[in-house]
């Protein structure tokens, strides 16, 4: 039998990381009769030299599953990884090389976001085979019009949108609900939009707290007893730093953001006496089933990318593009973050529709 395909789930988890690596299995043995390697725990399983035979068994009756079945680290960046000594780092990139082939496989499928395809360009050019997988609920990989794990994560923000909605009626509230998304507003954008939200703040276009403060207040006279503020997690004003919940040193993004809904809450409280409440949704959007759109998105990606790979290819990445499926090199897709332009098409959407942005 011809070499094996190896699989990792690298970077942060979410919904329908489980269909590909059921698509990319059921691909290679159906289609092409190889066998598939699970990688464990992302590249930290090719560090420590873990992995294991997936049979079908393993991967039948998980496309429902969040999660990843093979683990995932964010921790394990081969040229960047904690030093054996205890201070520091080290590059164990040779060693990475090695066991991969020890493992003995043809080439090596990677589901990540923007850390994960970084680490994969590098390995690509030390010589290792690599097909690349875009995943992450931020939707900010390159090249690609979604990343699986994103659609669904909207309709878990879009879901507690709707209940804050009910109860911020009720109390007369302003409620501010913080998203996700790291450097991009695309979760609070789409999940603002879908839900209502009367003020959607995002990474892009820096707000001014005296303009959401005015909005407020101008929406308080018209009679609207309450207000919906969607804000992203990167969201900041002009002259304000982000907010940082936490620092991660041994992460390939060591930055952690949270806590703006709670500082901007306060002010806008202080600023307006409108009483606000503050939701931070955190990894529940990275959790539970994927929707059916990241389902159908994720068994695409992994069958193409089984295809690509039992076909000898590398360097590639599997993207999504005009409804299609299709290829861009781990070059360009890495070289920028995809973030949302000021003049996207839902922004003016929802600018039609009365969203301020806090300008
Ligand atoms: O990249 C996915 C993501 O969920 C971001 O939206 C968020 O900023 C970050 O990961 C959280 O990382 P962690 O799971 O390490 O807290």
């Amino acid at each position: 039998m011809a070499k094996p395909i190896a699989i990792l789930t690298a970077g942060g988890d979410c919904p329908g990381i489980n269909a590909v690596i059921r698509a990319v299995t059921k691909t290679a043995m159906n289609d092409f009769n190889l066998n598939v390697i699970g990688v464990e725990d992302g590249f930290l399983g090719l560090i420590e030299g873990r992995w294991r035979h997936l049979a079908y068994n393993d991967v039948s009756g998980i496309i429902t599953h969040g999660g990843t079945i093979l683990g995932t680290s964010n921790k394990g960046n081969p040229f960047r990884y904690p030093a054996a000594s205890g201070a520091g780092f080290e590059d164990v990139s040779d060693r990475v090389m090695a066991n991969f082939e020890r493992l003995g496989a043809s080439s090596l499928i990677a589901v990540g976001g923007d850390g994960t395809l970084k680490i994969c360009e590098k390995l690509s050019g030390k010589g290792m085979p690599i097909i690349g997988i875009p995943k992450t609920i931020d939707n900010d990989v390159d090249c690609t019009d979604y990343t699986f794990g994103f659609d669904s994560a909207v309709g878990v923000a879009t879901d507690a949108v709707d209940r804050l909605h009910t109860t911020a009626q009720s109390h007369h509230r302003v409620m501010m609900v913080e998203v996700m998304g790291r450097y991009a507003g695309w979760l609070a954008l789409y999940s603002g939009v879908a839900g209502g939200g009367d003020i959607i703040l995002i990474p892009e276009i820096k707000f001014q707290v005296d303009a959401v403060c005015r909005t407020l207040l101008q929406r308080s006279r018209r009679g609207k007893r309450f207000s919906i503020v969607v804000v992203a997690e990167g969201a900041r004003t002009e002259t304000g730093d982000l907010v940082v919940s936490r620092l991660v040193t041994d992460s390939t993004d060591s930055i952690r953001l949270g806590g703006i809904a709670q500082v901007l809450g306060a002010k806008i409280e202080q600023n307006t006496e409108l009483e606000t409440r503050v939701a931070v949704l955190g990894h529940l959007q990275r959790g539970g089933p994927p929707t059916a759109f990241d389902r159908v998105l994720a068994t695409r990606f992994g069958r193409e990318a089984a295809t690509l790979a039992a076909g000898g290819a590398k360097g590639l990445v599997v993207v999504f593009r005009c409804q299609d499926i299709t290829t861009a090199t781990l070059e360009e897709v890495t070289a920028n973050l995809k973030t949302v332009p000021q003049d996207h098409a839902l922004v003016k959407t929802a600018r039609s529709t009365g969203v301020s942005f806090g300008e």
